[in-house]
C-alpha cells in the first residue's frame, strides 16, 4: 500500500517523511484553513520540502468546470513537480475530470461517499478516488466496506483507478483499508506516529540495550 501524507504543518511534514517511506502529500481546503496560510504559498512550501518527484494533491474550491479548469491551472503551475489536482464528485466535477484529463493532468477525485461515485469518476477517467472512510463511519454507514467494495468494483471492470483511502481518525482504519486492498491511504502527521508505536516494541528495545551493552563493545 502506497503511503502518502494528509497534512500541511510543514515541521510534521518534515519529521515524517524522514522516516516514512512517504509516496506523496495530500492537502484540502479544510486542512490549508487549519494552518492558516494561502493556498499558492501553502503548496509552494510542501513542495520545496517534499522535492519535484513525490505526489503533491492539491483542491480546487471552484464548482464550475470551466473555473475548476481555471484554478486548476492555477494550482499545477504554482506547485510544479508530481501534481495531481482534487476535484469533488459533483456533476461539474465528473465533467471537468473528463476535461482535466484531456489537457493532462493527474486527477484524483475526492469527497467520495459511495462506491457508484467512485466508479463514475473512474469512468470519467480519474487517477485516483478517494473515499472518506472516517465519515462515511459516522453517518452509521461501513467506510471499510465503501473501500472494499470499490476495490473489487476496479478490479472487475479492469479499471487502472487506484483508490486512495482518506478521513482516518485511528490506526485500526489504516490497518483495515490495507486488508480490503486499497492501493494508498492518506494519513494524518500525527496518526503516522501512533502507526508504529507499541509499548512491548518499547520495553523489547529497553531489554536489548541493558543485556546487550557489555557485549557490543568494539575494539579494533
Ligand atoms: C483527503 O484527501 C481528505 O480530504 C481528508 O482525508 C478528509 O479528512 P477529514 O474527514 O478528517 O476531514
Amino acid at each position: 500500500m502506497l503511503y502518502l501524507i494528509d497534512d500541511a504543518n510543514i515541521e510534521s511534514i518534515k519529521t515524517i517523511t524522514q522516516y516514512f517511506p512517504i509516496h506523496g502529500v495530500t492537502t484540502n481546503p479544510s486542512i490549508i484553513a487549519a494552518n492558516g496560510e494561502n493556498v499558492y504559498k501553502k503548496i509552494k512550501a510542501i513542495r520545496d520540502v517534499i522535492g519535484p518527484d513525490l505526489e503533491l494533491h492539491a483542491q480546487v474550491l471552484e464548482s464550475t468546470c470551466d473555473e475548476i479548469v481555471k484554478e486548476a491551472i492555477r494550482l499545477r503551475d504554482a506547485v510544479g513537480g508530481n501534481f495531481f489536482v482534487k476535484v469533488p464528485v459533483t456533476g461539474e466535477g465528473l465533467k471537468s475530470i473528463s476535461v482535466l484529463k484531456e489537457l493532462g493532468f493527474n486527477v484524483t477525485a475526492t469527497a467520495i461517499f459511495t462506491a457508484q461515485q467512485a466508479l463514475l469518476a473512474s469512468t470519467a477517467g480519474a487517477d485516483y478516488v478517494a473515499p472518506y472512510v472516517n465519515r462515511i463511519d459516522n453517518f452509521s454507514s461501513d467506510g471499510i466496506g465503501v473501500v472494499g467494495d470499490i476495490v473489487n468494483l476496479f478490479e472487475m471492470y479492469g479499471k487502472d483507478t487506484k483508490v486512495l483511502a482518506a478521513s482516518f481518525k485511528n490506526t485500526q482504519q489504516v490497518y483495515n483499508v490495507a486488508m480490503v486492498g486499497s492501493h494508498a491511504a492518506t494519513i494524518s502527521c500525527d496518526l503516522f506516529e501512533q502507526l508504529i508505536y507499541h509499548p512491548l516494541t518499547t520495553s523489547a528495545i529497553m531489554e536489548f540495550e541493558e543485556k546487550g551493552a557489555e557485549y557490543y563493545t568494539y575494539e579494533k
